[in-house]
């Protein structure tokens, strides 16, 4: 019997012993019992727990996949509903600038077409106040209230959107719903981190990182991408293109400040990385998909969007609408996309309001110019030698500005 197997025991302790008393299998009768339960526990849990659908998404053996649950998918058709529009406004209608006494920037609509959107605008921003939440109703041609005059810049904003940012949001385009959806203050947006070095007390310098980060999927990566890329035209790329070390000069530092934006980006469009880059090459442009080209774009679009829009704006907004450290609101990709990688599913809501993606007026408002608008090209992958690639921020004065 010696290294043979051999059957050993009564109905109670019944084992397997294999080679000269080397324990291999040690199953009791109570605890095949429990083992059984469990099993069928295991199972149970298995079968009721859905599985993710896996769709395919770039070309096929590239694992370009993405992955979706139902709870999700319900979730974001949910999200992305667009209200019933206004009827369309009567054609015969006098200019708005004859008719009202203060019209700086839609100045090109009839009047049926202004009162038309000045109801959408209702909808889509403030549906429980109304008219009121931008007005006195006594003098509509007042400016005191501050929402009023930021509504004012939004539609300017929301027409440059339309009209110089088509590599981005091509005729789909934008109006206010795909941000506010119904909300005064549109889910999405955000402020600069806390700077958060030194706070680690005895234990050191944080280093504006190493510490839960939900912008980046609640990774402990640099807790403010945002700041970081999403303002001022700071350099995203970091890989070198040769094998060996060579003329690439960026750190480990620099390349966990990308990584953060990535998993920024990604959570916001509800996408893994796959939607953009094939993760063999991530630098590489001409393995990555055309979403990621639009996704370049939308970066340049963002950090217009804030550094002549929302930063500007900040001194309209009451205390209660800054951060603890004073900061203002700003847009990031999160404000229009809210998890799906496109906004409202693709569906334009333009095609009710087109006045939004209507010529750009000339602006009148006095002492608030109209921005300059910016000609971008798409450099693609010809853009990664050192010298296009720029000087790296300096990521701790970065991250806690304001
Ligand atoms: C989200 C803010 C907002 C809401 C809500 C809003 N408005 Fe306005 N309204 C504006 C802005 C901004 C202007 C100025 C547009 C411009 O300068 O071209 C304006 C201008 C007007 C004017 C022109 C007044 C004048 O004499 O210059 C009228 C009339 C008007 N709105 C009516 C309404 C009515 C009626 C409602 C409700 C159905 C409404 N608005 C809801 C922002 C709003
Ligand atoms: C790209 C996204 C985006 C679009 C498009 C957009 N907004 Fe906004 N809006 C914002 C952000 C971000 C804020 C700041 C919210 C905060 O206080 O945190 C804001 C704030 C406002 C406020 C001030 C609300 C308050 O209670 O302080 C008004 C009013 C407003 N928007 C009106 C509009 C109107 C009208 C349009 C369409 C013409 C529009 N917005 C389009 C992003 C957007
Ligand atoms: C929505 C598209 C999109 C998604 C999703 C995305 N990226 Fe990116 N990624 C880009 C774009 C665009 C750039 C280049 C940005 C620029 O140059 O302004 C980039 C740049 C990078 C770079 C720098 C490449 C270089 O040349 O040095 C790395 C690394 C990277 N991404 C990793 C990731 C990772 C990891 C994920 C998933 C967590 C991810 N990306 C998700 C669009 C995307
Ligand atoms: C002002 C609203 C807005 C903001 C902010 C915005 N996007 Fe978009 N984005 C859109 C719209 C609208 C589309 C749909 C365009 C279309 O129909 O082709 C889109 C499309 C895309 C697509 C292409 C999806 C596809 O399937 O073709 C990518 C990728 C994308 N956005 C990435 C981003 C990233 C990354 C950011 C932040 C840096 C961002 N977007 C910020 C409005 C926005």
């Amino acid at each position: 019997m010696n290294g043979g197997r051999r059957w050993q025991g009564g109905h109670s302790q019944r084992r397997w012993l294999v080679g000269d008393g080397q324990r291999r299998w040690l199953v009791g009768g109570s605890q095949r019992r429990w083992l059984g339960a469990a099993c069928a526990g295991l199972l149970a849990i298995l079968v009721a727990c859905e599985r993710p659908h896996s769709i395919q998404h770039g070309f096929r053996g590239l694992n370009t996949a993405q992955l979706y649950t139902s709870d999700k998918l319900a979730s974001v058709a949910e999200l992305n509903k667009i209200p019933v529009a206004e009827d369309p406004a009567d054609p015969d209608s006098p200019m708005a600038t004859e008719v009202f006494k203060n019209v700086q920037v839609l100045n090109d609509l009839s009047a049926t077409e202004f009162s038309r959107l000045m109801q959408a605008l209702s909808t889509w921003v403030a549906p429980e106040e109304g008219c009121d939440f931008c007005h006195n109703a006594d003098d509509l041609a007042s400016d005191e209230k501050y929402t009023k005059v930021v509504a004012r810049r939004m539609l300017t904003m929301t027409r440059q959107i339309n009209t110089d940012w088509k590599a981005h949001v091509a005729g789909t385009g934008v109006t206010c719903w795909t941000c506010h959806r119904g909300e005064a203050v549109p889910s999405g947006d955000w402020f600069a981190a806390p700077d958060l070095r030194g706070t680690a007390g005895m234990l050191g310098n944080r280093a504006g990182q190493n510490t839960p980060n939900p912008n980046a999927g609640g990774s402990s990566l640099p807790t403010d991408p945002l700041s970081t890329f999403l303002i001022t035209d700071n350099n995203i790329r970091i890989q070198g293109t040769k094998a060996l070390a060579g003329d690439n000069i960026h750190s480990i530092k620099q390349a966990e400040w990308t990584y953060s934006l990535m998993m920024y980006m990604s959570n916001s469009l509800g996408v893994n990385c796959t939607f953009c880059h094939a993760s063999r090459a991530l630098e590489a442009w001409d393995q990555s998909t055309p979403q990621r080209a639009t996704a370049w774009h939308g970066i340049r679009m963002v950090r217009e969007l804030n550094s002549a829009y929302l930063i500007p704006m900040q001194p309209l907004f009451p205390v209660n609408r800054l951060s603890a450290e004073g900061d203002g609101p700003k847009v990031g990709c999160a404000t229009c996309h809210k998890g799906s990688y496109k906004p409202l599913n693709g569906v334009s809501p333009l095609t009710d309001y087109p006045v939004l993606a209507g010529v750009m007026p000339p602006p009148v408002a006095p002492g608030a110019s109209a921005p300059a608008s910016k000609t971008t090209s798409y450099s693609g992958s010809k853009d990664t030698s050192t010298a296009a690639l720029g000087t790296f921020h300096t990521i701790p004065a970065a991250a806690g500005a304001k």
